[in-house]
């Protein structure tokens, strides 16, 4: 049964307060595009065509009159409400009915990533997890930020641990997750943290405790930004711009994904971008790869 996805695009936003008081985060720009562009061109490109966005009701409908059905992209899109900020995890409660029997994927939607083929191909091949738990490992300089997760050499996972005061590695869990169908039964069974939120690392520990969770370290060749705060969001800015102005490519475009995994067609792509200025510069770069 081909994977599912989920974009989880709610919670407060409150690092970026105010330029978030009124409007979604995932909604900002990062450079040239929306920032839930990104995180959807990546579940794009390891294959996933089944999408779920879930947003805060404020949230939801801004989301859905910017995407719409993904019928344009080739792709299906659906939406679903989270009431309350409660966690990562609730994402699978919500999600329960549109993921089914399927396996399921989770990619927060403020997270960016960009890397050449072999992330494209690492991806792939979580996409195709048939028993247990696929996380990613990112080398970060203050991991006590995030989830942590230890591992040895041969990437077997020994610990793995929130937000934690004495990390025992420097390796941060990445907002992109791929797991079995139990997720749904994994994530009913755990109870709310301190924080009274439902803890993606909860999850991946029952998986670990299970002996199924499985890590890949995304090495230097990969680019893995949050984008959650005033700084990181104009980081992540001016890395698209740079990139995208010097290979002439771009990056977290779906429209781009979808026609070069054959999704849509060149006179697709066209139409999408009929009501765009002539001088718009992503237009002319989308339309650079149409004429390559
Ligand atoms: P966070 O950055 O941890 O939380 P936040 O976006 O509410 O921001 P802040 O800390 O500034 O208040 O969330 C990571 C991503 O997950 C982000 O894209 C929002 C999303 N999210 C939800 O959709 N629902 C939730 O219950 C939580 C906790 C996060």
């Amino acid at each position: 049964m081909p994977m599912k996805g989920i974009i989880l695009a709610g919670g407060r936003a409150t690092r970026l307060y105010p330029v978030t008081k009124v409007t979604s985060k995932q909604l900002l720009p990062i450079y040239n595009k929306p920032m839930i562009y990104y995180p959807l061109s990546t579940l794009m490109e390891a294959g996933i065509r089944d999408i779920l966005i879930i947003s805060t009701p404020h949230d939801l409908p801004l989301i859905e009159e910017l995407l719409g059905s993904g019928e344009n992209l080739g792709i299906n899109l659906m939406y679903k409400e989270q009431i309350n900020p409660n966690g990562l995890a609730e994402a699978f409660i919500i999600a329960e009915e549109f993921i089914g029997t399927s396996p399921c994927s989770l990619i927060l939607g403020d997270n960016l990533f960009f890397g050449s083929g072999n992330f494209k191909k690492t991806i792939k091949q979580a996409a195709d997890i048939k028993n247990g738990a696929e996380i990613f490992a990112y080398k970060v300089d203050k991991p006590e930020s995030y989830g942590v997760v230890e591992f040895d050499d041969s990437y077997e996972v020994l610990s793995i641990e929130e937000k934690p005061t004495y990390p025992k590695s420097n390796h941060a869990v990445t907002g992109l997750y791929f797991y079995d169908n139990d997720v749904i039964e994994i994530a009913k069974s755990i109870a709310p943290s301190d924080r009274g939120e439902l803890e993606i690392t909860d999850v991946n520990s029952c998986y670990l405790e299970q002996k199924k969770l499985y890590v890949s370290l995304l090495g230097t060749g990969t680019a893995w930004l949050d984008t959650g705060t005033h700084d990181s969001l104009i980081e992540a800015s001016s890395f698209v711009r740079t990139i995208e102005n010097r290979q002439g490519t771009p990056i977290g475009s779906p429209e781009a994904i979808a026609f070069e995994n054959k999704w849509i067609d060149h006179n697709s792509i066209s139409e999408l971008l009929e009501s765009y200025a002539y001088d718009n510069s992503y237009r002319e770069l989308l339309l650079k790869i149409l004429n390559n």
